[in-house]
């Protein structure tokens, strides 16, 4: 087998397909501009489920991309795993080969086994294939292209062996592939009892697009059978590297070997999960932040802020007093940047926000981790209270995953119940210290314009400068048509860059101006969850 690095891989991956007539396209962002309903990219289809379903066309039929991913929140979710297994992450490359209506099950399969077998050189007796149990045809295809014997395709009758993107979309049977790492590792192969172990390592997912979930009952067919596939490239990189384990890649190693010398400690087997999940939490840090995601205590901002927070735990764990973040991020530039120069230009946003969130946190780490080992003698049945989970959430800043995961190394675990009891008690104690106090008259405004004008779209994840549409003017809390030279107002436009503050986080400054007059941000506040508030 050849030896290839990270970038090696991505290289032959891409140019084996653009050999066979599909079109290299680019990465598309972490966050979907198709797709409000997905939190962050999770595979390579989704930048071309519109292609899939027929609503957009484009000038090729066959595609392969290296997906930019993160799987940390929503349907696809393997935070809570990152560090303590060879193969999790939150972000990670998708290596995939795409047919719009162009080749189907047969070629698919015959494209992914000649590049695994003969341009990548994997040894045939250590391959083993799924599919999904009603798919006869498939089961037939491995049998006649690949030349399986039938002990070797495992038939799986779970959502394992049936892909969707998320709970709705295109979606279909699928079959993959897995490596045998060897009888020195534990685990069983796919669909057996102890799967679940690291011997057997699925290395590719070939999925037959043939449906389009509607609605939660409805899956209707797409207009034409489809091929979606991914393979992620830490994944087979570490293959092709001679080992089962992501983190001891070229490009990890580079990684780790910066946060073991920033810690000033050694790897031993009692610390290599804290460095893993800096190495990776950084990445999908540094990828979310580059498109202008920033941390926060809602939505996309939320997930980036626990990612965060989790690495920057670990880092303190390993001794570590001082932020080191941000000191990692020019090895990570300089081991990306060909391919997503996009890092480049976001350097010193990624450099700023990594300092500040972790000198932020690093104060109310210390303090809560005191609370929560003062309290630990306290603990019954290993449980946590949800009280206390909640307290250190609230006062101290902990994700609800960060307390799971300090308290995962004591085996212990949260009351997780008792924690939403915590919360849904809050919320109702905010809502009536709310309803009591704003001044009324201004509040109204913001309600009334909601009305009136809807939500704000907000643009910052991809732009910090764009055109709008003004739609209000507001003074001392009415809406005027007017304002004039040393006025202090409120302007709302139809879509904004701007970041309203919300949860912590400060609010954009800036200029609105157009050929006749300016306007200088000194604030932006989000009312009403959508309404961005240009002050
Ligand atoms: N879309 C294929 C996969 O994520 O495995």
């Amino acid at each position: 087998m050849d030896k290839k690095t990270l970038k090696d891989v991505r290289k032959s991956f891409l140019s084996y397909f653009a050999k066979n007539d599909h079109k290299i396209v680019d990465s598309s962002n972490l966050v979907p501009n198709n797709d409000p309903t997905l939190l962050f990219t999770n595979s390579g289809m989704v930048q071309f489920k519109n292609v899939f379903t027929g609503l957009e066309k484009r000038d090729y039929k066959r595609a392969t991309t290296s997906q930019k991913c993160v799987r940390a929140g929503g349907k696809h979710n393997d935070l809570e795993n990152v560090g303590y297994t060879p193969i999790h992450h939150t972000f990670f490359e998708m290596l995939g080969n795409f047919s719009f209506g162009d080749y189907f099950k047969d070629v698919a399969i015959e494209l992914a086994w000649n590049l695994i077998t003969k341009e990548f050189g994997i040894p045939k007796d250590k391959l083993s294939v799924s599919v999904f149990s009603e798919d006869k045809e498939a089961f037939n295809l491995w049998k006649k292209i690949a030349g399986l014997s039938e002990n070797k395709i495992y038939k799986i009758s779970t959502s394992d062996n049936f892909w969707s993107m998320g709970d709705l979309g295109p979606c279909g049977p699928c079959s993959e592939i897995f490596y045998d790492h060897g009888d020195h590792l534990k685990g069983g192969p796919p669909g057996s009892k102890d799967q679940t172990g690291n011997r057997f390592i699925e290395i590719w997912n070939l999925v037959f697009m043939q449906f389009e979930q509607i609605a939660k009952e409805e899956r209707i067919n797409l207009p034409k059978p489809s091929v979606d596939t991914g393979m992620g490239l830490e994944r087979i990189s570490a293959l092709l590297q001679g080992t089962h384990d992501n983190y001891e890649t070229d490009h990890f190693k580079t990684l780790i070997k910066v946060s073991s010398e920033l810690t000033k400690t050694k790897i031993t087997k009692d610390n290599i999960a804290s460095h893993r999940v800096i190495s990776d939490h950084l990445r999908a840090s540094v990828f979310l932040i580059a498109e202008g995601v920033l941390p926060s205590n809602e939505g996309r901002g939320y997930v980036l802020r626990r990612i965060m927070r989790r690495g920057m735990r670990h880092s303190h764990t390993l001794g570590s007093k001082e932020p080191i973040f941000y000191k990692i991020v020019p090895t990570l530039i300089h081991e990306m940047s060909d391919s997503y120069p996009e890092l480049i230009r976001a350097e010193p946003l990624i450099t700023e926000i990594l300092k500040t969130e972790e000198e932020k946190f690093s104060i109310l780490l210390a303090r809560g981790m005191r609370i929560l080992n003062d309290n630990l003698t306290k603990v019954k049945n290993n449980l946590l209270p949800g009280d206390l989970a909640f307290k250190l959430y609230d006062t101290y800043g902990f994700p609800l995953d960060l307390t799971q995961d300090i308290l995962k190394n004591k085996k212990m675990n949260v009351d997780v119940s008792g924690f939403d009891k915590a919360m849904a008690e809050r919320k109702k104690t905010t809502k009536l210290a709310w309803k009591g106090s704003g001044d009324e008259a201004v509040d109204k405004i913001w309600f009334y314009l909601r009305e009136k004008i809807g939500g704000t779209e907000f643009l910052g994840y991809e732009h910090n400068q764009s055109e709008g549409v003004v739609l209000s003017l507001i003074k001392k809390g009415k809406e005027v048509q007017e304002i004039n030279e040393g006025d202090e107002a409120d302007l709302v436009a139809n879509q904004t860059p701007f970041y309203g503050e919300s949860g912590g986080q400060v609010g954009d400054t800036g200029y609105i101006s157009n050929s006749k007059s300016n306007f200088q941000v000194i604030d932006t506040q989000k009312k009403l969850g959508d309404l961005y508030v240009h002050r």
